[in-house]
């Protein structure tokens, strides 16, 4: 499992929208960003704001009504190896143990390389339940054995929706430190939907801010800073209140 060159990805006026009874809804307007390879931009927005939506077209799920989404260059036409998603469920096969489950896209690719398998069970901690069922396994050991599923393909890009949203407090925080690990160890390219202002300024290296009905990219801000961070910086507290600010909640300041 060899380190991947970071995918670079670049969404150019891109707008979508979605047939909803009947009607055209625009949920993207104007959507314009580059993203460096190696980048951690972390998509911030209300519910609704378009995040998810955003995340697909860059997977190639969808399709943009206008606009072009290129990686290194070239036009997506479909989702590809280069660029894994992993959304807020695991989706863990039942009747495959956390190994199997974690090599399966290696065993469909036909590459069955067993070292891979294993250096990704040791990469997210999972030594010793690598012969566990799913049901066996807490929230945050099963978004473990998602992360691992995909590093195993060594991707270039890694698009993440939400991928803590449904882990308790505490294995969230645990599990923040361990994406932001397992990124630097890897150097893919990250890109992450949150509407936790606190989880994207301790983990991104880029905060893109969406808001508004159709979503558009509000605030950009750029954070330069080695983690392990502090949530209490005077510095990302500073950005807090700006993104706060941005999206429209003055009161929480
Ligand atoms: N497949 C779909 N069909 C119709 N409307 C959709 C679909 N997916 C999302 N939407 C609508 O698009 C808007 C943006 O949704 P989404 O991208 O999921 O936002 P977010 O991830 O920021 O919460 C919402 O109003 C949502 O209802
Ligand atoms: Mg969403």
């Amino acid at each position: 499992m060899v380190n991947a060159a970071p995918l670079s990805l670049r969404i150019a006026d891109v707008s979508h929208a979605y047939r909803i009874d009947g009607a055209e809804r625009t949920v993207l307007d104007g959507i314009d960003l580059r993203i460096a390879p190696g980048a951690f931009v972390a998509l911030l927005g209300a519910s609704g704001s378009g995040k998810s939506t955003l995340l697909r077209l860059m997977a190639g799920l969808e399709r943009p009504r206008s606009g072009r989404i290129l990686a290194d260059d070239v036009e997506i036409a479909g989702p590809g190896p280069d660029r894994l998603v992993m959304f807020q469920d695991p989706t863990l096969y039942p009747w495959r143990s956390v190994r199997g489950n974690i090599a399966l896209g290696h065993d469909i690719a036909g590459r069955g390389d067993r070292d891979a398998v294993e250096r990704a069970i040791d990469l997210v901690g999972l030594r010793g339940f690598e012969r566990a069922w799913p049901h066996q396994l807490s929230g945050g050991m099963a978004q473990r054995a998602a992360l691992a599923r995909a590093l195993v393909n060594a991707p270039r890009a890694l698009l993440l929706d939400e991928p803590l949203g449904k882990l308790d407090s505490l294995t969230r925080l645990t599990m923040q430190t361990e994406l932001r690990r397992l990124w630097e160890q890897r150097g893919f390219t990250a890109v992450m939907v949150t509407h936790d202002v606190e989880e994207a300024l301790l983990l991104a290296t880029r905060v893109v801010v969406i808001g508004g009905r159709p979503g558009r990219v509000i605030g950009d801000i750029a954070i330069d800073m080695q983690a392990p961070r502090h949530r209490d910086d005077a510095r990302l507290l500073g950005l807090r209140r700006d993104i706060l600010g941005q999206l429209g909640h003055r009161e929480l300041w």
